[in-house]
């Protein structure tokens, strides 16, 4: 705690030397959220941080969250420097939807509207019409069907399938995944309901089906955070990266929140209930960062100007 202390009052003096904010998701370290909290940056989901990078007036952000986060900061203000404590914080979802093979979908596709998760490459956000996260997905793709619009979603096959559910439009979906979601799993939910039977379910979208099915909240990070306070119940079982009890026991300090169960185990498990890309972030590569301007998020400026339209359309619809 000692260490933590001092990593802690060296990153707020770098902040103020640097002019500097720190953003964070999430999925962080408990205590790089609180650090974003003390220095007055912000803790949110990834529409909020978009948000509230694109307004602050510091000329420089450091983004703690994955790398499509820094690259959306740095999209909706060229004009700042954009640092993350890694440029190697990636996201699988990422990984799945390379741009040369997506735009040759969507080439070969040229009559529907192009929807892509804000989980993607800057090179990926240029080829869409519209960016959306999962607090705003199902009115977005509403929206658009109810211009008429055939629609292509990328890159998550388990939120796709559950906006397909919710809304009941049909679209070409793109076959892809979050490692850390995936894992949850039904059956062992199930069992744990047995063991917590008062126990509300809150579940993230990128979820599979057969886990959305049991939940009784299904939501973004920031839904999540608002159903944990709300919802009556006591017990709150969570199937998302189990950094999301930070701000749940905040909001609802009385509650008692259960890891939803995974499907692997131990040094199987890559992944169970927490990103290994969060994970990279720390209190020692946030202060190399600042101490040194790496790692600096840069993005070419010609995809700048293509990427930014879908986004700002996704800020716009949702303000
Ligand atoms: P949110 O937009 O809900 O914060 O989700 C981001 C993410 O990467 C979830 O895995
Ligand atoms: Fe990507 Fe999943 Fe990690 Fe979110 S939790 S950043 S979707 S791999």
């Amino acid at each position: 705690r000692e260490d933590v202390e001092r990593y802690k009052a060296r990153i707020k003096a770098l902040l103020k030397e640097k002019d500097a904010c720190l953003v964070a998701h999430y999925y962080t370290d408990p205590i790089i959220q609180e650090l974003a909290e003390e220095t007055g940056g912000c803790v949110a989901d990834s529409l909020e941080m978009a948000r509230f990078g694109s307004v602050r007036p510091e000329k420089t952000l450091l983004v703690a969250g994955v790398r499509f986060m820094g690259e959306t900061a740095k999209i909706l203000s060229p004009e700042k420097r954009i640092l993350m404590p890694t440029l190697e914080a990636t996201c699988s979802l990422d990984i799945g939807c390379p741009a040369p093979e997506f735009t040759a979908f969507c080439d070969a596709h040229p009559d529907y509207e192009v929807v892509v998760y804000a989980n993607t490459s800057a090179a990926v956000k240029a080829r869409a019409d519209w960016v959306v996260t999962s607090s705003i997905a199902l009115d977005v793709v509403e929206h658009l069907a109810d211009e008429g619009k055939k629609i292509i979603w990328a890159p998550d096959k388990h939120l796709g399938a559950y906006v397909q559910k919710e809304t009941g439009i049909d679209m070409l979906m793109w076959d892809g995944a979050c490692i850390v979601h995936e894992e949850f799993k039904a059956k062992g939910l199930l069992d744990l309901k047995q063991v917590y039977p008062d126990a509300a379910i809150l579940v993230h979208p990128e979820s599979p089906a057969s886990v959305i099915e049991l939940a009784d909240a299904v939501g973004s990070t920031s839904q999540l955070i608002k159903a944990a306070a709300e919802l009556p119940n006591r017990e709150l079982i969570v199937a998302t990266d189990r950094g999301i009890f930070y701000k749940m026991q905040q909001a609802a300090p009385d509650k008692v929140f259960i890891e939803a169960p995974t499907g692997g185990s131990g040094a199987t498990c890559r992944s169970c209930a927490h990103c290994p890309w969060m994970a990279l972030n720390g209190l020692e590569n946030i202060v190399t960062a600042l101490e040194e301007g790496r790692d600096e998020v840069l993005v070419d400026a010609a995809l700048i100007d293509e990427a930014r339209k879908p986004l700002q359309r996704m800020l716009d619809f949702s303000a």
